[in-house]
């Protein structure tokens, strides 16, 4: 066993999951002015630390995905944030791809980029204390797309990345997020992101890249929001399940969802499904986002004050989380 790979299932451990508290600043600052709260750096630290500091984080939260102002950023208690995250109990890791910007030949696609310059950043964010890190490529559905430019160029992207993250000892999180936009139907979900998700290992074995060290962090399979034609729980559980097994070589220890714009209820309640009629050895969890902190965002905006109280509702939403990367996880449990 690898380090790398002891790494992975460490964060991905007993139903642990990743808190992705990553946003950029300006999407930050997108959710804090939904909840009426003006985005200063002292907010942005005060909400994150907020939830860091959460009673569930030692036995819920493997892993926090920060962004860069926040690994630079210091608790309240003076400590460097990477040291109060691992004090917790938790790993520390970083987003370290500097976004999706327009596709050249494909204008209406995106290509992530931040490749340049990028071994240096990772040694200096491994000074800081990140132990794994995060890149995400990003596609849209429709007749046409993802094109094969748009496949190919991002998996070379995160192949690369990936390739990089390992030379530095860290364990990479590879996000291949086909977007939930649009009027597709589910097949067309299931039938694209396995494309995606493919080619993605394609490359990365291209690159040498230990796959036995690599957390993969992929969407579900949903129909499109504006689709007529919606599944249900069960049937995107089996669909994700059948996905990952057809296009996720064996070696991958381990698969954390994103949310991608589900509800918490449905992000929840579907990782739960995927839990039962998970018949591989890979261990499915979450590395969510807004399905972990958008309620407690909302409590908190109403009295910043009121730290108990979030963090209340952050414990419930990990816990819940939790439960269902154990196929645990019941309606009960969520109204109690
Ligand atoms: O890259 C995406 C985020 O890390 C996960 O965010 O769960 O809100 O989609 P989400």
């Amino acid at each position: 066993m690898t380090e790398l790979n002891k790494l992975a299932l460490k964060i991905l451990e007993n139903g642990k999951g990743i808190l992705a508290a990553d946003e950029s600043t300006g999407t930050m600052t997108k959710r804090l002015q939904s909840v009426k709260i003006v985005s200063t750096a002292e907010n942005r630290i005060l909400f994150r630390e907020t939830l860091f500091s959460s009673k569930e984080m030692k036995e819920c939260i493997g892993g926090v995905i920060l962004y860069d102002e926040t690994i630079k950023q210091n608790a309240s208690n003076g400590k460097n944030i990477s040291k109060f995250i691992s004090d917790i109990g938790s790993i520390a890791g970083i987003k370290v791809d500097t976004g999706a910007k327009q596709l050249a030949g494909s204008p209406d696609e995106k290509i992530t980029e931040g490749l340049d310059g990028l071994r240096e950043r990772l040694k200096e964010y491994s000074k800081l204390g990140a132990k794994f890190t995060k890149w995400r490529g990003v596609y849209n559905i429709s007749d046409k797309y993802p094109s094969k430019l748009s496949i190919d160029t991002n998996a070379h992207a995160l192949a690369r990345y990936a390739a990089l993250v390992q030379e530095c000892n860290m364990v990479p999180i590879v996000e291949p997020e086909v977007l939930m936009d649009g009027d597709h139907s589910a097949d067309d979900c299931f039938e694209k992101t396995s494309a995606v998700i493919k080619k993605c290992f394609e490359e990365l074995i291209l690159h040498k890249v230990d796959l036995s060290g690599v957390i993969l962090k992929p969407n579900m399979i949903l129909a499109g929001n504006d689709s007529k034609n919606q599944i249900t729980n069960e049937e995107t559980a089996k669909l994700t399940v059948k996905c990952l097994k057809e296009s996720v070589p064996n070696e991958v220890p381990g698969i954390a969802f994103l949310s991608g714009g589900q509800t918490e209820l449905q992000a929840t309640e579907n990782l739960n499904l995927i839990n039962k009629f998970n018949d591989t050895n890979f261990i499915m969890s979450y590395s969510y986002g807004r399905a972990l902190q958008q309620s407690a965002l909302k409590h908190w905006a109403k009295d910043v004050k009121d730290i108990q109280g979030t963090q209340k509702v952050f414990d419930h939403r990990a816990r819940m989380c939790t439960l269902a990367a154990q196929g645990k996880w019941s309606k009960e449990l969520e109204n109690n």
